[in-house]
């Protein structure tokens, strides 16, 4: 078997807060490869963001990487130097933001912050990396590239900021794509124009792509695989079609059961009675017994690890009896 672009094992991220020390992300683990694409779900705070911006090294200050390790195309990125680092991961991954009027400066044309990277850190002519600017313009959609190249982020719509931010993201080619929530902030039509970018992208170069969101439409729509995150955890991870079709673990049923209509264009993820965990204090236990239709006393003696069941992986007791409590569910947690 072939080495992954990128290999995380076992990461943990520890963050210090006024309410003392957060266990934020608590082992996860997962590789992603060209032509990937993984959707990451999980209700507000889980962990999505701490685990993109732990492999990608942009964790802020009070955040450190407490255990596991990250490998960039089999190299172990905390072995290497800082000028090391920073090339493989430039070279290997793109990270785009939802709020792409944030991520953009304001005070430089929208075309030279294109041109920053393949300017000064692949080494491009100054025409050179216009030219390269240019087509990536072209390759995200954006008309008349000549003339938009000069204009300023607040010039331009949600939409078409949104697309900027994308052609920074591939300004150094990188090959795995990660995107936090990148269309959450933009209006339907314009969001189905920005997945479809991204569908092509995966098609046409193959781009791998790591996609947080708590839409699971958006999920359905652009990724193969989905791995659902809980209390810093992943507690199912399976291909997108058997995790939709016949979760194994009871939060991953009740997001689905949460969802709006299949047909609805935007699906929220917040209708699940009760809380997560507070993870600056020890995790006994299952996590999610305090909300779950399913547990029952052995739940709160000890965590369940991430196993492999039938079509997928499920950190739950109970998931080899996800067909019963599935078909059982009467009085479950979801509002
Ligand atoms: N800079 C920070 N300082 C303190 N705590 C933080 C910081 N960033 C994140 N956290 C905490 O880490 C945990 C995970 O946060 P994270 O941003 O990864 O959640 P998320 O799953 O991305 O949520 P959302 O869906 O709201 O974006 C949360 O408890 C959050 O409050
Ligand atoms: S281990 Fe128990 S409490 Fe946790 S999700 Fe499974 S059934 Fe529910
Ligand atoms: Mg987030």
């Amino acid at each position: 078997m072939s080495t992954p672009l990128i290999s995380v094992e076992n990461l943990c991220v520890e963050i210090k807060t006024n309410r003392g020390l957060l266990q934020a992300i608590r082992g996860v683990s997962f590789d992603i490869d060209s032509g990937d694409s993984i959707g990451i779900v999980g209700e507000s705070g889980s962990g999505k963001s701490i685990t993109l911006k732990a492999v990608l090294g942009l964790l802020p200050n009070n955040a450190h990487v407490s255990s596991g390790k990250i490998y960039f195309a089999g190299q172990d990125i905390a072995k290497l130097e800082k000028k090391a680092r920073r090339a493989l991961l430039s070279e290997t991954a793109g990270m785009i933001f939802q709020d792409a009027i944030a991520a953009l400066n304001p005070v430089i044309t929208i075309g030279n912050q294109i041109a920053e990277v393949p300017r000064y850190r692949l080494g491009q002519s100054a025409s050179q990396s216009r030219q390269t600017a240019l087509k990536l313009i072209e390759q995200v959609g954006i008309s008349d590239a000549e003339s938009r190249f000069d204009l300023y982020p607040h010039q331009l719509s949600g939409g078409l900021r949104q697309r900027v931010a994308i052609a920074i993201a591939l300004s150094a080619s990188p090959k795995i794509l990660f995107c936090d929530e990148p269309t959450t902030a933009l209006d339907v039509t314009i969001q189905a124009q920005v997945l479809r970018l991204l569908l092509e992208l995966r098609r046409n170069s193959g781009l791998g792509i790591v996609f947080v969101t708590h839409d699971l439409a958006v999920v359905n729509e652009i990724c193969d695989e989905i791995k659902v995150m809980y209390a810093g955890r992943f507690v199912e991870s399976g291909t997108v079609d058997s995790t939709f079709n016949n979760p194994t673990h009871p939060y991953t049923y009740s997001l689905l059961k949460a969802a709006p209509d299949p047909d609805a264009s935007v699906h929220r993820l917040f209708s699940i009675s009760g809380e997560a965990p507070n993870l600056s204090e020890p995790v006994v236990g299952c996590p999610f017994a305090p909300r779950c239709f399913a547990g029952d006393t052995h739940c709160l003696t000890s965590e369940p690890e991430l196993l492999k069941i039938a079509h997928s992986e499920s950190a739950c007791f109970k998931s080899k009896d996800h067909d019963k409590w599935a078909a059982s569910d009467s009085k479950s947690g979801v509002k």
